[in-house]
């Protein structure tokens, strides 16, 4: 939940000093709803976890939710930002984003993203050889110098599902560890195009064991002082990448962002210090942690329906198109009947189901709610890869975002409409 959720006299859930029920009239639904307290709070509760190691900072992962207002918070509250595509650049450089401290990630950048990068001046985080020597041949064709990290396959893997693992052996990610010795020595060699800072490493998204994120610290260790010995390689940034797991259901028991933070920091302190090696500036890229608590949807419940073995199902007016999670990744989610959240708990399971046509299309398989029909439906825990994955899948305008603090409702992504469904569309003359 937002750490701003609470009922008010009526039995309305508000968020961020608002009523739901006055959001979902003023601003329709669905609806994405942005607490700001809770987007401050885990950034702070970041940034205060890594404080003890000095020379840290926390890059705020766009994947997992961008748009200009995102960059404005996470620039406000002291992040960097990463970035994945020419789309979340131009987003950053649209907020004003400083180029420094803007990291871009992907596996396959094309020589299009990849000037972008050079000529915004951001880092950029290579992820294999190929990518390397198109890096190094467009720094030179355009008269640049790119920072650079090497992304790093660590051979570790968190307690996550398949789809969002990235650093186990032989992930289509990164640079396995054997072969990190001949990316290094290649770009050095190149320094006149590349200023190679150090290396990256992320295992993947939803984790909530500390120890896969602290065992990569182990790893890049050992990584680092063999390349200081053999190549007299300087590490001056390590960036540990992000993949802390949220509570999305009772089941999730995630470590705190705090303890995260710190504990990858008094790791890193002690794994190089162990090793006679300079402390590097830490980095670390959070994402779902940040953001993810802090959003709620708001969906307005439509017929409901009674079939065999028991099975009620309430459909809801949203569904996989504004978050494609639970069918992609069987992600659970919590519920609640926002305009009656008192007496709302059901010990009979409800089936919340999308609007979609394909039967998969289900938000939440047992539901303890006791919602019907004209209800109005939060669900919890989805400020992370629910916007950033939407779809207009069955042509369907793709809901609006409104970030809420101190009792205020403002825009920060609007609804579109059926015009932006066909504004692409085009018709062959002979079709006319
Ligand atoms: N750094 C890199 C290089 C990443 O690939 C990611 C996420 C992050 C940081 C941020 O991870 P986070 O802290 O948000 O877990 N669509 C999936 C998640 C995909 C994550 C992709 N990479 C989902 O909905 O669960």
């Amino acid at each position: 939940m937002p750490i701003s959720a609470a009922t008010n006299e009526l039995g309305h859930l508000t968020i961020g000093g608002c009523d739901t029920v006055k959001l979902a009239e003023e601003f329709g639904t669905p609806l994405w709803v942005i607490d700001e307290a809770t987007v401050r709070q885990s950034a702070r509760a970041c940034l205060e976890g890594l404080s003890s190691y000095g020379d840290a900072r926390a890059l705020y992962a766009g994947k997992a939710f961008l748009c200009l207002t995102m960059c404005r918070l996470a620039q406000q509250m002291g992040m960097g930002l990463d970035v994945v595509s020419e789309g979340e650049l131009y987003t950053a450089a649209k907020a004003y984003f400083p180029p420094e401290l803007t990291y871009m990630h992907g596996n396959n950048k094309s020589q299009s993203e990849i000037d972008a990068g050079l000529a915004y001046g951001l880092n950029i985080v290579i992820d294999g050889m190929s990518e390397a020597q198109m890096v190094i041949a467009r720094a030179a064709a355009l008269g640049k110098r790119a920072s650079a990290l090497v992304r790093v396959t660590p051979g570790v893997e968190p307690d996550t599902h398949e789809h969002i693992k990235t650093g186990q052996h032989a992930s289509k990610f990164g640079v396995p560890l054997e072969g990190v010795p001949e990316i290094v020595r290649f770009l050095t060699e190149h320094h006149n195009e590349i200023d190679l800072r150090g290396l990256h490493a992320h295992i993947g998204s939803q984790g909530q064991e500390l120890e896969p994120f602290l065992q990569i610290i182990d790893i890049l260790g050992d990584l680092v002082l063999d390349l200081c010995q053999e190549q007299n390689f300087v590490l001056r940034q390590l960036d540990v990448g992000g993949g802390l797991g949220i509570t999305y259901t009772e089941e999730d028991k995630p470590a705190p962002i705090y303890t995260w933070a710190s504990e990858i920091a008094q790791r890193v302190k002690r794994v190089f210090t162990a090793r006679s090696l300079d402390l590097p500036q830490l980095l670390v890229e959070p994402g779902r942690s940040i953001i993810g608590t802090a959003g709620v949807t708001l969906y307005r419940a439509g017929h409901s329906k009674s079939v065999a073995n028991n099975i009620q199902y309430l459909a809801l007016d949203g569904g996989m198109a504004d978050n494609p999670r639970p069918i992609t990744y069987q992600a659970k989610y919590t519920a609640c009947v926002a305009n009656r959240m008192k007496d709302s708990f059901s010990e009979n399971r409800l089936t919340l189901v999308g609007r979609y046509c394909e039967s998969g299309d289900i938000i939440i398989r047992e539901a303890h709610v006791r919602a019907s029909t004209g209800d109005l439906v939060g669900i919890f825990a989805t400020g992370a890869y629910s916007y950033s994955q939407a779809s207009n899948y069955n042509r369907t305008p793709r809901p609006a975002c409104v970030l809420v603090a101190d009792g205020k409702a403002e825009i920060i992504i609007e609804r579109e409409n059926n015009d932006d469904l066909i504004r692409h569309d085009r018709i062959p003359k002979r079709l006319s």
